[in-house]
């Protein structure tokens, strides 16, 4: 079963016909919500808002090893994780969508491992492709298939948050090689890989990142949540496709 993880923009999925929702407990604590479970065109999905229902819950303070243990406790086989970014690279405007294919972790002070000791033996995950290329090809075909322009590729920067970076900041990453920048992207990422879920990600550019662009002299935040909510239908759009909907639109 597909889950979806929604980030800012995203609180629910419209099209999701809700058969229930399941408070679930773990070993790590709650996730950030309920999961709510349901179907699109048919397809049972979960979904789970990153950030609460509320849209409470900052991004250094996700409970990302709960959210990702509860998908996998109740049945997730992948995960689709939603996030906005900041566009880093010239040719990233806001309501652009990237399917990324790299990560660059500035986070810190997270819990970012299921294996963190206590008795247990060291284990030490592959992470050289951080996204699971069957289902990143997946997402590229489903969007193709709408009609969709994505980005195939781009280097995902994950930084600390809440606040927005700097316009060095924003320099130093693009020397890095970072194309696009988001608070969320891990440990998520890496959480799914320990717990062996293909996991892969839709970055919808909600802005140029600071110093950039429109963002020259600073990120305007009305223009951001009108841009998220102008291209969240484009995103659903490919959730249909990925899903399996191309049946039930022709
Ligand atoms: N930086 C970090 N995270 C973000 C941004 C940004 O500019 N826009 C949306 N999420």
């Amino acid at each position: 079963m597909l889950a979806i993880i929604g980030g800012s923009g995203l609180t629910q999925l419209s099209n999701l016909d809700v058969s229930h929702r399941q408070v679930a407990r773990t070993p790590y604590g709650e996730p950030s919500g309920a999961l709510t479970f349901g179907r699109i065109c048919g397809q049972e999905v979960i979904f789970l808002a990153r950030h609460g229902y509320g849209h409470t819950i900052p991004p250094h303070l996700v409970n990302y090893r709960a959210n990702i243990w509860a998908l996998k406790e109740y049945g997730a086989t992948h995960i689709v994780s939603v996030a906005s970014v900041g566009g880093i690279r010239d040719d990233l405007n806001p309501g652009d969508i990237v399917i990324p294919h790299q990560i660059i972790d500035y986070t810190w002070g997270r819990k970012s491992t299921y294996f963190d000791g206590n008795g247990t033996p060291v284990v030490h995950v592959d992470f050289t492709e951080p996204y699971d290329a069957k289902l990143r090809q997946r997402l590229i075909d489903a969007a193709r298939h709408a009609g969709i322009e994505v980005k195939d590729g781009g280097v995902y920067g994950a930084t600390q948050g809440p606040r927005l970076e700097t316009a060095a900041e924003i320099c130093r990453y693009d020397r890095e090689g970072v194309h696009v920048v988001g608070m969320t992207g891990m440990p998520e990422a890496v959480l799914a890989r320990e717990l062996e879920i293909p996991y892969a990600a839709i970055n919808l550019v909600a802005n140029h990142a600071a110093g950039r662009g429109e963002s020259a002299r600073g990120i305007h935040f009305e223009r951001l949540e009108e841009t998220l909510q102008a291209a969240m239908g484009r995103v659903r759009t490919v959730i249909e496709h990925l899903v399996g909907c191309y049946a039930c639109a022709d």
